[in-house]
Parts: C-alpha cells; structure tokens; sequence
C-alpha cells in the first residue's frame, strides 16, 4: 500500500516569538523555491501556535504542511482542571497535529498507557491527527522486551480510541534509548520494529491498519534521513532536535 510519506518536527520545550517566526520564513522560502514531495508539520509548544497559525492561513507554505501541538488534556469540554489545555482549545489555535505519549511526557511526567489512551481519543475526539509515540528503554530492549513493549502501548490505544484515531493521525516508533543522543537506531533495529507494529494495526483492522503511517523519532538528521525512510514500513520522521533549525528540518523532507 502507497502512503505519503510525512515529516513531522517537535520543538520540545524550545522556541520564542522571534524563533518562530524567523523559522517560518525561512522553511516557508525554502519549500517556495523548491516544494517538498512529503506531507510535513511542526508540533510547538501550545503558547507558540498563534505564532504560526495565522501566519500559515494568510500565507500556507507551499506543499501540505501543519503545526500541532505536543501534547493534550484527556479531559474534554472545559473545567476545573488547572493548567490543563483541551483538544478543542488546541484546535482553536489552529493546531492539526497532537504528539501524544511522547517518552518524555511517560518518564518524567508518569503518564500510563491508559492515560495515553485517553488523550489520544480526546485528540481525536477534538478534530486533531495525533501522532502516538510507542517505544522502549535501553534496559527492556536488552531484556528482549521490545515488541511486548509497543505491542502494549499499542493496544491500550486501540483498545480506548479505536484504529480510526491512529487513522487519522499517525504513529511514532521512538527507541527511548535514539533520542537526543545524535546516534539514530539502526536500520537493523528499527525495520523489525516497525513491522511489529505494522502487524498490530493491520491486525486490528487489515485496510485502515495498512493506511496508517509509521514514523521512526530517534536521532533524524539530514545526513541518515533518506536511509531510514527508505526501510519498508517506515513512512516517515518525527524529529526532534534538528526541527529546531528550518535549513535542517527542510534537508530531512527534502531528504524523502
Ligand atoms: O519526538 C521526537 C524526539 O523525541 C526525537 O528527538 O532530538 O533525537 O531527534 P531527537
């Protein structure tokens, strides 16, 4: 099945006004010159999105290309619920894209499976295309555990949201142990992996499972990106440190 290929970048807690709009210009003149071929989006923390959202509306950026947000409430409507911000208020913002269940957000912030679950739904439920983060730590991949870890991950999601969720978002295969170290997985760990979870979604439902993209997060540069996205069943990136700069993450979509 041919899926189009997606880049994804995700500024962490990173960015001010002026970052923002500095990138803008320079990846919005960067794909004006020539466009990128792959569907791409930027997921910026939530006080940032008007620093691009109306930007984006007056002015799109030339090819398919959204900013989103890195995480969202599980709790929906609105509430006594302090701090938290809702799926419809990200859509407000003019958010598309939600990272949910980033590893950052499981380890230091202790979000289970089941609240993952939930927030994916709530996402969904909310207009917005969340991109799922599954992946292991170094220790239970060295216990063997990898597949038992996404495939858990996977199916709390599945079990609360639905396959139309992931559907209409995508999901991101992040070894715990790539991340912000420079040194990707490599293809040798990561195709297995992917097809792991390939086999889960098409499992849960043989065409919508096979529609879904699967991106690998770990480490993408402009120098490994074209190899790793070229490994059967990975569609696509989700970057992290090199977002931060629009050349890089340009370089990367251009690299698909
Ligand atoms: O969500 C993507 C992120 O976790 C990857 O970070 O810096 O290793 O590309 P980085």
């Amino acid at each position: 099945m041919s899926r189009i290929p997606l880049v994804v970048g995700n500024w962490k807690m990173n960015g001010s006004l002026a970052s923002s709009d500095a990138w803008l210009r320079e990846f919005r003149e960067l794909c004006r010159k020539d466009a990128v071929r792959c569907e791409s989006g930027l997921c910026v923390p939530s006080a940032y999105l008007l620093a691009f959202t109306p930007k984006l509306d007056s002015e799109p950026v030339a090819g398919e290309f959204h900013v989103g947000a890195e995480d969202v409430s599980d709790r929906v409507g609105t509430g006594a619920f302090t701090g938290e911000v809702s799926g419809d208020m990200l859509r407000d913002l003019g958010a598309w894209w939600c990272i949910v269940g980033h590893s950052e957000r499981r380890t230091l912030y202790g979000e289970t499976d089941e609240r993952v679950a939930e927030k994916v739904k709530a996402a969904y439920d909310a207009g917005l295309h969340p991109i799922l983060c599954v992946g292991e730590t170094l220790e239970e991949r060295n216990a063997g555990r990898t597949r038992e870890v996404v495939l858990r991950q996977i199916a709390a999601v599945l079990s609360v949201a639905g396959i139309e969720a992931l559907e209409a978002g995508a999901v991101a295969y992040e070894p715990l142990w790539a991340i912000g170290t420079g040194v990707a997985a490599g293809t040798d760990q990561i195709e297995p992996v992917h097809a792991v979870i390939r086999g889960a979604l098409e499992e849960a439902d043989p065409v919508k499972g096979g529609a879904i993209r699967i991106l690998y997060g770990g480490s993408v540069k402009p120098q490994n990106a074209a190899e790793i996205i070229a490994l059967p069943d990975v569609d696509g990136a989700l970057v992290g440190g090199a977002s931060l700069d629009a050349g890089n993450f340009y370089r990367i979509c251009a690299a698909v």
